[in-house]
């Protein structure tokens, strides 16, 4: 049975990729600050484990105690909606500690089994907001822009032991509880010269008609991990999927 580590199962894109695998037959590792299988299938397939990828401790536990790995999903994520300005650079530090270094740590950590065994998928899941630059986002944006540096780059090294590496762009997702713990554990201190401008903003992303469901990012993370032909960047949403054509034509 093929096995698969994901971070950040306790909601959102987390849990659905977390259900699909399971759906599909697959052994879930689906790890998570405070372990609950709240929200997951019961299963004889799912394993629940303590993971803070903030944490070096708690990395190599959770990696030595999943066993050999077929995937790995960094997907925990934090949010931060503000100006520059607003933004404190403590919390900008703690945000990059999680999406960057998080996947950077997670990955090093299983690349010496997936290298041995000369086989093995890493899914990064970044945002569809390193297609298009947007205002208040420029924090998160950069953080995610760094996670597919790091994985484009670090995807020719693991393709030399048969290990693939692969992103994911989903579109924004108002449904997953992603903006209110951005907001919980980041603030949102919008500097008052900035409000009109925010609320403007945040209004025009709000009337976007096209959004990102869970399930999309699940189905996108099921063929980055199981269709070797995948490419290395995968839209999941509809909206995501339209920014990326639209990126792909202004590149061209
Ligand atoms: N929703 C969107 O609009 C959107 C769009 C594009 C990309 N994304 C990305 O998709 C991913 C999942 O987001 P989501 O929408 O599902 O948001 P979410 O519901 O807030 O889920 C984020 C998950 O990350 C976990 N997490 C945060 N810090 C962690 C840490 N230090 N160690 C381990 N887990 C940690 C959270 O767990 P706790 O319960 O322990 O906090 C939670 O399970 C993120 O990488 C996000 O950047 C989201």
């Amino acid at each position: 049975m093929s096995r698969i580590l994901i971070t950040g199962t306790s909601s959102g894109f987390g849990r659905a990729i977390a259900s699909h695998f399971l759906d599909r037959g697959w052994e879930v590792l689906a790890t998570m600050r405070t372990p609950s299988a709240e929200g997951l299938p019961a299963s004889d397939n799912l394993r629940l484990l303590p993971l803070d990828v903030t944490d070096a401790s708690s990395i190599a536990d959770a990696v030595a105690e999943a066993g050999p790995l077929d995937a790995l999903v960094n997907n925990a994520g934090v949010g931060m909606l503000n100006v520059l300005e607003g933004a404190e650079i403590d919390r900008a530090r703690e945000l990059f500690e999680t999406n960057v270094l998080g996947a950077m740590a997670m990955t090093r950590a299983v690349m010496p089994g997936m290298r041995a065994r000369r086989s093995g998928v890493i899914v990064n899941i970044s945002s569809s907001v390193t297609l298009r630059p947007l205002p208040a986002l420029s924090i998160y944006s950069a953080s995610k822009a760094a996670l597919n540096a790091f994985t484009e780059s670090f995807s020719l090294e693991a393709a030399e032991f048969g290990v693939r590496a692969r992103l994911v762009l989903p579109g924004s997702a108002p449904e997953t509880s992603f903006g209110r713990n951005a907001v919980a554990r980041m603030g949102m201190d919008v500097p008052e010269a900035y409000g009109d401008f925010v609320q403007a903003c945040f209004e025009r992303l709000q009337s976007a008609t096209e959004k990102t469901q869970a399930h999309d990012v699940a189905q996108v993370v099921w063929r980055a991990v199981t269709d070797d032909s995948a490419p290395m960047k995968l839209p999941a949403g509809a909206d995501a999927e339209t920014w990326f054509r639209e990126a792909g034509r202004s590149a061209a």
